[in-house]
């Protein structure tokens, strides 16, 4: 089976390492195993816990602990309704190998996390790109995609909120969604794996699990919950789809890992104070992210209302890449850029690492801005 290269990924991979100002970053601030089980209130007790641990597979779809936990993000959700995987990205995986046939019609938004597109494309379903644009606020527009449905639609796959755009999509939004897949008895998936940092209000929008009976929301532990070192995420969706997944996900997972386990349901307890401190970060840098563009007129951008990345436009005379190497090179600053992504003419920045580290690497851009 043929696969395209994971744009994001292989860059990632060549210069994540190599740099020292990281403004790819797209989770919150990791967290220490200290400043976890001190947020828990858990440093006395832990080690018990773990000692007392036989290191078996442990319950292979996951804790009925950490289901019950997973579930209670959700308005409309049990125990039954979940299941654990590696990380989102094995979420996301299952999802599609589960749901998707040769021939099937699969509408994905574009720009996302890339799985989304290519691994349909490389099941030999027939993708279909709606657009993210920046005359949308990076939001799909809703006539195109009701002409790019069909009765052959299995699945409509959206990110929300949208990694890289940082674009967010609201229940009655979503609801118009729901109402074109509907027409055409599509499931929804939705990646919602930067939910629980909007930039307004509680911080939490609704899910597409709790809004349509045919909705999928695949999310983990990485992004807004800053423990990406668990390899922990889920898929919550109809029984029936669980059922199926679960088959699927015999032949490549067994299960989790009952440390990551244990830690994962450790941190969903006490989400408010985790993503008490994530919402801060993501909305002080963004402050900060956006009084530099204020004063950088060569910057533009679209502000984001959710996650942790956005687009940002230099009018510059170069490609995407050529910048984003000519960056690194000269002052150690990594963005991604858009060509890793589908979207040349843009850099994603990622606002919710250290704040340090974006202030000292925002001023080194705006150097850079002034010697090219
Ligand atoms: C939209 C989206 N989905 C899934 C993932 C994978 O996340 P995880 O670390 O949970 O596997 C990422 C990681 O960047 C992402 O941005």
């Amino acid at each position: 089976m043929k696969i395209r290269e994971f744009g994001v990924e292989i860059w990632m991979n060549e210069y994540e390492n190599n740099c020292d100002y990281n403004l790819a970053e797209t989770c919150v601030e990791s967290l220490t195993f200290d400043q976890l089980v001190t947020m828990a209130g858990k440093k006395d007790s832990f080690a018990d816990d773990l000692l007392a641990m036989k290191l078996t597979y442990g319950a292979i779809e996951g804790s009925d602990r950490l289901r019950d936990n997973i579930a209670s993000l959700y308005t409309e959700q049990k125990r039954e309704n979940t299941i654990v995987t590696h990380g989102a990205i094995g979420a996301n995986a299952l999802i599609h190998e589960t749901l998707v046939n040769p021939g099937d019609r699969i509408i994905s938004v574009l720009p996302t996390y890339q799985q989304h597109y290519s691994i349909p494309e490389s099941y030999g379903a027939d993708v279909q790109i709606l657009s993210l644009r920046e005359e949308n606020a990076f939001l799909p527009d809703l006539e195109e995609l009701a002409s790019l449905v069909n009765d052959n639609t299995k699945m409509i796959v959206l990110n929300n909120p949208n990694n890289p755009t940082g674009s967010l999509m609201d229940a009655d939004f979503l609801l118009k969604i729901v109402e074109i897949a509907r027409s055409c008895d599509a499931y929804i998936l939705c990646d919602e794996v930067y939910r629980g940092i909007d930039q307004s209000g509680d911080g939490t929008t609704v899910s597409i699990a709790d809004l349509y009976e045919k909705g999928i929301s695949t999310s983990s532990m990485s992004k807004a919950f800053s423990l990406a070192g668990l390899r922990l995420g889920w898929i919550v969706a109809p029984e029936e789809v669980i059922h199926q997944v679960a088959i699927h996900r015999d032949y490549n997972t067994i299960s989790v890992g009952m440390i990551n386990d244990y830690l994962a349901c450790m941190a969903l307890e006490n989400r408010e104070t985790i993503l008490g401190r994530s919402k801060s970060m993501t909305r002080e840098n963004l402050a900060l992210l956006d009084a530099w563009i204020q004063d950088e007129p060569k910057v533009s951008y679209i502000k984001p209302q959710s996650g942790t990345t956005t687009l940002l436009k230099f009018d510059v005379p170069m490609n995407s890449r050529d910048f984003c190497v000519a960056l690194l090179k000269a002052k150690g600053v990594m963005f991604t850029p858009g060509s890793a992504l589908d979207m040349e003419g843009y850099v994603r920045i990622g606002f919710a690492n250290n704040p340090e580290v974006m202030a000292v690497g925002l001023k080194l851009v705006s150097e850079f801005l002034t010697e090219i």
